[in-house]
């Protein structure tokens, strides 16, 4: 896959094929989320953002934030009073994202800038949360991410990941995983007229950290009373952790 127009600071081989990724499947990302997740995720977006505890008037980031839908759910709860500021090192995706911002003069203040997961380009405790939503299972290191996330949320403040898990339900488990690797894939291809972005998407899943061990992740990087819920059997989980 060519890489021409990946920014300097990409730096391995997992951030520059992920970066090259969702470069060429920005237009359709949206389209493709709804789809294949029967809109289940604007849902549990939606969660997710009950999960961060905002109110009125906070400064939350949503890290990898892409084209937006979780930066645009978070907004309406922080208010006009408020302000989301949504990071991705994709600008394909950012610019989709701010495209969509401005027709949604009504909502809150979000504004969508560059910036790396694993490097974030804010000082420390700036935010009130911090939220990550089906990208932390996109950076080649977990755990810096997560550092990243917990150094810009002030104490007391939570660190928030919505992600792709593994279903714990066991028939359902069987027919999920049919489901994912054989289908998802062929529609993939059928929507986005290329094979590899959602041949990568349930590889992905299978490599990431099951529910249980994410939190012990989180736990070890020093967040407090973290918790998960998992959503639909563990289709998807959203993990919370407190800042210290
Ligand atoms: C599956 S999309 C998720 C987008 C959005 N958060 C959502 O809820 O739909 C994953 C996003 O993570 C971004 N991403 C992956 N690795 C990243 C990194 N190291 N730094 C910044 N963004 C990254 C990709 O560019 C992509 O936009």
């Amino acid at each position: 896959m060519g890489n021409e127009s990946v920014p300097h600071n990409v730096a391995d081989e997992k951030e520059q094929y992920v970066h090259a990724m969702f470069a060429r499947i920005a237009r359709r990302y949206d389209l493709l989320n709804r789809v294949l997740s029967f809109r289940q995720d604007v849902r549990w977006r939606k969660m997710a953002v009950e999960m961060a505890n905002v109110e009125p008037g906070d400064a939350v980031l949503d890290v990898a934030t892409g084209t937006g839908d979780l930066a645009f759910e978070l907004s309406r709860q922080v208010d006009s009073s408020g302000t989301v500021i949504g990071v991705d090192f994709v600008d394909e995706m950012l610019q989709i994202a701010r495209a969509k911002a401005a027709r949604r003069k009504t909502l809150g203040q979000c504004e969508f800038r560059y910036g790396n997961a694993l490097q974030l380009p804010f000082d420390d405790n700036m935010f009130q949360a911090a939220t990550i939503g089906f990208a932390l299972r996109n950076v080649s290191d977990v755990t810096q991410c997560l550092r990243e996330m917990t150094r810009v949320v002030r104490p007391g403040g939570r660190v928030v990941c919505l992600e792709l898990s593994k279903p714990v339900w066991p028939v359902f488990r069987h027919i999920y995983r049919l489901y994912f690797h054989r289908i998802v894939p062929l529609i993939g291809r059928a929507l986005q007229g290329v094979d590899g972005p959602y041949r990568y998407l349930p590889e992905s899943v299978d490599r990431f950290p099951d529910q249980e061990r994410l939190a012990q992740m989180m736990r070890e990087i020093g967040l407090q009373d973290v918790m998960y819920r998992n959503l639909i059997g563990g289709i998807a989980a959203i993990h919370v952790g407190t800042v210290r």
